[in-house]
Order: C-alpha cells, then structure tokens, then sequence
C-alpha cells in the first residue's frame, strides 16, 4: 500500500515538475507582455519579478531531468504493481522526447532558436492534453 502511494505520488512529482518545466515559457512571455512595459515607479517589483525569471531559466534543465527520472521510477513502478497504461504510454513518449529534443538543444545544436525549440514548445501542449487525459482518466 506504502508502495502503491509513493508510486502515485511520483506521478504527481512529475506533473509539477512538468509544469515547472512550462514556467520555463510563462515567466518569459509575462515580462514580455507586461513586466517589461512597467514605469520605473515599479522598477523594485520588476527586479524582483526577473530575478525569479533568471532561476526558473537556470534550474530549466535539471529540473526537467530530474522529473524525467521521476517518471522512469512512476513507469516502472506502476508497471510493477498495475500493468501499462495506454494514456501513460502516450504521455511518457512524448515527455521523453521533449527531454531528448532539449538536451539536443542545450548541447548539440548550434542554434539555440532553431527548429527543436518549436517542437519542444508544441510537444509542452500536446502533453497539456496527454497528462490529463492520463491523470483525470484514471
Ligand atoms: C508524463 C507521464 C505521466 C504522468 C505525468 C503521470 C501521472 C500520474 C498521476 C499524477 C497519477 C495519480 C492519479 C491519482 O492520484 O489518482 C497516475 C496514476 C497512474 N499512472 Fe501515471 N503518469 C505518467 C505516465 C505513466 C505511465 C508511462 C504509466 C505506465 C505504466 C502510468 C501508469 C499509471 C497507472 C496505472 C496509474 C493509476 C493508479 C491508480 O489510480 O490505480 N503512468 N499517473
Ligand atoms: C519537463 C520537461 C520540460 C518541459 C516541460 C520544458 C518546457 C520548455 C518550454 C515550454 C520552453 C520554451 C521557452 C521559451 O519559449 O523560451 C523550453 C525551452 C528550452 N528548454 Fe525545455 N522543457 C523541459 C525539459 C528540458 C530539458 C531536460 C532540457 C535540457 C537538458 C531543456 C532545454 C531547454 C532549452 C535549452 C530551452 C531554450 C530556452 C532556454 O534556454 O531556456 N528543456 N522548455
């Protein structure tokens, strides 16, 4: 029983890892639209904002690392314990390839805006979808 929940609580381990992973996009496109268009009056909280910004970037690849191992233990786990889930399946593919196309990105691409960057973004909506098709679906 301890198992089964620590399982499940893996699971939730890597929906907030994986919405983490999006603040990635959030916080930029918020200084974007908003912050960066403050009047100096609100210079302090603008600092602070992107200061904020500056850690959810720099934390970005661990943190996606780290909730990639989270799903790996999730997987093998319930597999373990339940059996495949179609959903999960579905899910965990494309998670694994946004790891794989970000550490393509962060290491081996010469262009760091180049074509992985929009199929790392669109797979961010796709698993918007897949996880709760997973998660709500149970
Ligand atoms: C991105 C991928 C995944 C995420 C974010 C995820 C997340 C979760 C979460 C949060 C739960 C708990 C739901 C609750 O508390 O009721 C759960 C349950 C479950 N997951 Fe996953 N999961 C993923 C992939 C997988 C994979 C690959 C499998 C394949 C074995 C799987 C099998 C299961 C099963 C069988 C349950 C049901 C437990 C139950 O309610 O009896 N998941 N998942
Ligand atoms: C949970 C997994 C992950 C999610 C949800 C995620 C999500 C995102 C999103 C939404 C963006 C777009 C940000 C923008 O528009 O500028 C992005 C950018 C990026 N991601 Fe990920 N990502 C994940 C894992 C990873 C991993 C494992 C790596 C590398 C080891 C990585 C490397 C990058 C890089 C290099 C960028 C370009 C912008 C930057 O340098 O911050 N990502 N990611």
């Amino acid at each position: 029983m301890f198992l089964y929940q620590f399982t499940k609580f893996l699971g939730w381990t890597v929906v907030t890892g994986f919405a983490f992973g999006m603040c990635n996009w959030l916080f930029k496109f918020v200084h974007r639209r908003w912050v960066s268009k403050w009047s100096q009056a609100r210079k302090p909280l603008a600092d602070s904002y992107r200061n904020v910004m500056k850690m959810v970037v720099k934390f970005h690849r661990v943190t996606g690392l780290i909730t990639a191992s989270a799903l790996l233990a999730h997987f093998i786990l319930m597999f373990q314990q339940i059996g495949l889930s179609l959903s999960g399946l579905a899910a965990m593919s494309c998670l694994f390839a946004m790891v794989g196309l970000g550490i393509h990105g962060a290491k081996f691409a010469g262009n760091k805006k180049g074509k992985w960057l929009l199929g790392h973004r669109a797979l961010g909506v796709i698993l918007i979808l897949a996880i709760g098709v997973h998660v709500l679906g149970q």
